[in-house]
């Protein structure tokens, strides 16, 4: 049986676990850096640690089989990252970095790359990853709503992601669900979309 819930603290490990595992453009990407937490740690862990009430589990009997998350406030998603989360990151992830982190860890310490200009009136971003069983009936579609109904209460108009152009898959998905493409940033290294967060 499968349920969308809040996401609780317990759900960490699961967190990490499935972000690395959808985290090569929607692929299995284990083994790709030196650590398979450090995916986890730029683009799933800050947001389930800072900002948890806009995080939702997937599970499926019992055990996480995906999750969204994100925030209804960049700017200050981006602050308070800089604050509390970036001190952690560091010293996880301690010089000298490793060839295949360098760039990843250069997004993790840098979170006022999310501050992309254009994006202001998109104040809330999320993520979404499903494990290759949980994809294809319906609950990312249920997931994203949940999200949208959270950060629209938050007080977000409408709602941004970042996503690598080559995960086509992810991209259909998205447009079937009312994300339109945002004249942002170069697309050919990070596609933006964009949405209300309302249904009107
Ligand atoms: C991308 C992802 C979140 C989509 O979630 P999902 O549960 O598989 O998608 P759903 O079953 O809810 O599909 C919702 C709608 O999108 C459509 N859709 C989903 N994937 C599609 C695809 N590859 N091509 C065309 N349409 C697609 C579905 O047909 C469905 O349409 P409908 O509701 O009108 O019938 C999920 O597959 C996933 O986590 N993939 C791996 C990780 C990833 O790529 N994350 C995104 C990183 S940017």
């Amino acid at each position: 049986m499968s349920a969308i819930r809040p996401y609780r603290a317990e759900d960490l490990p699961a967190v990490y676990d499935i972000c690395v595992r959808t985290g090569a453009a929607g692929k299995d990407a284990r083994g790709q850096y030196s650590s398979d937490r450090l995916l986890g740690d730029c683009f799933a862990a800050p947001y389930v640690v800072l900002e948890p009430q806009f995080a939702f589990i997937l599970e499926a009997d019992g055990a996480p089989v995906g999750y969204v998350l994100g925030t209804a406030d960049t700017a200050g998603f981006v602050k308070h990252y800089t604050d509390s989360w970036i001190p952690r990151f560091d010293a996880a992830y301690p010089e000298p970095y490793a060839e295949t982190d360098r760039a990843l860890i250069q997004l993790g310490r840098h979170p006022e790359r999310m501050l992309e200009p254009g994006l202001e009136n998109y104040p809330a971003h999320l993520h979404i990853d499903l494990l290759p069983q949980a994809q294809g009936q319906g609950f990312g579609r249920r997931l994203i709503a949940a999200f949208l109904d959270a950060v629209h209460r938050a007080g977000a108009p409408n709602v941004h992601l970042g996503m690598s152009p080559a995960n086509t898959a992810a991209l259909a998905f998205y447009e079937r669900l009312g994300f339109t493409r945002l004249s942002v940033g170069i697309p050919e290294d990070v596609l933006y979309l964009g949405r209300p967060t309302g249904n009107d």
